[in-house]
């Protein structure tokens, strides 16, 4: 399997007025194209700033991300959202979805961005999450797990390579937890979507192909 995702030495350093922290300290990983890997750690762990470099969100202090055998570190900003919107989707603790479209137009929306038609596959992706019946509906009148597969939805319409999940479950109950984990598992699975998840729930661990432990600027496998 080829490796879609390669970190090298990644390293985060925030300087601050009382000094500099150490938020990410010469991580090095890869992921196969396919896989679902999910990172476990407490809050305040690097998770969030860990996705933010994959992402190209923020500029790591030293390291290398390598996507599809390119380093992405240096690349310039339109190349960088360009990137995000074609190859990568994302899904946060909140859903984000925007109150005002409702539930289809919301999962259209990157693809909108992106020029393309995507119909089919919005109802598609939908359909497979178990709520096409919500299509038309509003964000505001759905459950916490319902906004969080239409969330999911969105984050998958433009056939991303890789997706990106900061604690999606991080405000839902255990029992629609691990309905998204497992949609996501689905996901890897289905689509062939590489899937990077942090997360402080342990749950996550059961459905993931691999799984790391962050914590004190490193990772280690469990
Ligand atoms: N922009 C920033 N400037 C300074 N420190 C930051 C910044 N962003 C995050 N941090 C610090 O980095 C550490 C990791 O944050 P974060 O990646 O958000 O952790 P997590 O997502 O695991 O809760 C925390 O100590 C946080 O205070
Ligand atoms: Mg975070």
């Amino acid at each position: 399997m080829a490796d879609i995702l390669e970190i090298k030495d990644l390293t985060k350093i925030y300087k601050e007025a009382q000094g500099e922290i150490c938020v990410l300290n010469n991580i090095s990983f890869s992921v196969g194209e396919g896989q679902y890997v999910v990172f476990i750690g407490p809050s305040g762990s690097g998770k969030t700033t860990l996705l933010n470099l994959i992402a190209l969100l923020d500029k790591a202090t030293k390291g290398e991300i390598i996507f599809k055998g390119k380093d992405i570190t240096k690349i310039k900003e339109n190349a960088a959202a360009k990137l995000r919107l074609s190859e990568m989707g994302f899904v946060f603790q909140f859903d984000a979805l925007l109150p005002e479209f409702t539930v289809l137009e919301n999962v259209l929306m990157p693809a909108l961005i992106a020029g393309k038609k995507a119909k089919t596959r919005a109802k598609y992706l939908l359909e497979k999450f178990g709520i096409w019946q919500l299509a038309s509906k509003f964000p505001p009148s759905l459950s916490g797990g319902e906004k969080q597969r239409a969330a999911l939805a969105r984050a998958l319409i433009n056939k991303p390579v890789l997706l990106l999940a900061d604690e999606p479950t991080g405000n839902l109950d255990t029992q629609r937890k691990e309905q998204i984990f497992k949609d996501f598992a689905q996901t890897a699975k289905e689509e062939g979507t590489t899937i990077l998840m942090v997360t402080h729930d342990v749950h996550a661990a059961a459905y993931a192909d691999r799984c790391y432990k962050i914590e004190n600027g490193t990772i280690q496998k469990i």
